[in-house]
């Protein structure tokens, strides 16, 4: 089976072409706002000005390895959560691609994707998943169907908390890796406030709270204890999902996930439980066309296709909203 996905809700243009066991390619155009953060406008024109250009690209690549366009089975788009001008530029393309290949369309949630890449990259099996990007932050696992999220962000996702602070402090975008060079400098902890409400997680106030004491002390140190505060909150809803669970593998997901502290912290957290920790290779952690493809091709697999009347985007698609038809419950 061959899938061609489409990845394209932020700032990540991004196509593959998938089997069962192999890339055959993948192709990347990513936007880099000239100032501050992301403008959905913006990044929409950037994706529609790529478009044609990427999926050419994917299909000279795949040519090259012997992949014809007549041979893609279905076509699959990141149908949400995400900027809604950007989904919509990339729901288009997709649907132009389905009709003149005359193949069915796949509507991927794009938080389901980073969960299936990882268990597919790694040796995870049935994981509870610390999915931290830039716009979601969440704590998931299968359960009865669905992808259950047992916690999650209140207000913003961790990486836009950590790029809030950043911009604050002058620093460029993305800041979460600038954030985690300044914190292997710093000389002592300060109090930030630790925010956790049941299995819930708050970062607004934590990052309000960082740019406050940058007044006061070395942003080496205010970097270094917002670092330790906010991932020390992932870590506590995170091992209080293994014990709710039972299970016994954690995977890491999200462009945060690339953070060592966070790493090391979770890992930590997993050997004293006697759970495995996983964690994919960076390419697969970040936006990319491939984890799009790739589920694709296992909702394709277990007949989860869309009308085209059904295609339309949806900007707060949630990751429970999915029904899994591509697990056996014998699994469970
Ligand atoms: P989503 O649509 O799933 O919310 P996204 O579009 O925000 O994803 P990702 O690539 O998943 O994109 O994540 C980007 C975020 O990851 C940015 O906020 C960035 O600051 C953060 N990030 C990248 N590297 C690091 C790091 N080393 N430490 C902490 N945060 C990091
Ligand atoms: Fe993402």
């Amino acid at each position: 089976t061959f899938i061609l996905g489409i990845e394209g809700t932020a700032w990540n243009l991004s196509a593959a072409i998938v089997t069962e066991t192999e890339i055959i390619a993948e192709v990347t155009e990513t936007y880099k706002p000239t100032v501050g953060g992301i403008h959905p406008r913006e990044a929409a024109q950037h994706h529609a000005k790529y478009a044609a250009s990427v999926i050419k690209r994917l299909l000279a690549e795949a040519k090259e390895k012997g992949v014809k366009p007549s041979e893609i089975d279905g076509i699959a788009f990141s149908q949400g959560p995400g900027l809604g001008p950007c989904l919509r530029t990339v729901a288009t393309a997709a649907r132009m691609l389905s009709i003149s290949l005359g193949v069915p369309l796949i509507g991927v949630n794009h938080c389901i994707a980073h969960i299936e890449i990882g268990i597919w990259r790694t040796p995870a099996t049935d994981p509870v998943v610390v999915y931290v990007s830039g716009a979601n932050s969440q704590v998931i696992s299968y359960m009865g169907g669905r992808y259950r999220v047992f916690g999650e962000t209140l207000d913003i996702g961790l990486g836009n908390a950590l790029d809030k602070f950043a911009r604050g402090a002058n620093l460029p975008h993305p800041g979460g890796p600038k954030i985690e060079a300044y914190a292997k400098d710093a000389k002592k902890f300060i109090h930030l406030p630790y925010v956790v409400k049941g299995m819930d997680l708050s970062f607004s106030g934590l990052s309000t709270a960082a740019s406050e004491a940058l007044k006061k002390a070395p942003i080496e140190d205010v970097c270094y204890s917002y670092q330790e505060t906010a991932f020390a909150m992932v870590v506590e809803v995170a091992e209080r999902a293994l014990a709710h669970t039972g299970k016994k593998e954690v995977l890491l997901a999200g462009g945060v996930g690339a953070n060592t502290r966070l790493r090391e912290m979770l890992n930590d957290m997993c050997e004293a439980r006697g759970a495995k920790f996983y964690v994919p290779e960076k390419r697969f952690m970040g936006d990319n066309g491939t984890m799009i493809a790739y589920t694709g091709l296992l909702m394709y697999k277990s007949g989860n296709i869309l009308s085209l009347e059904d295609s339309r985007v949806n900007p707060s698609y949630r990751t429970d909203d999915v029904k899994v038809t591509w697990i056996q419950e014998e699994k469970m």
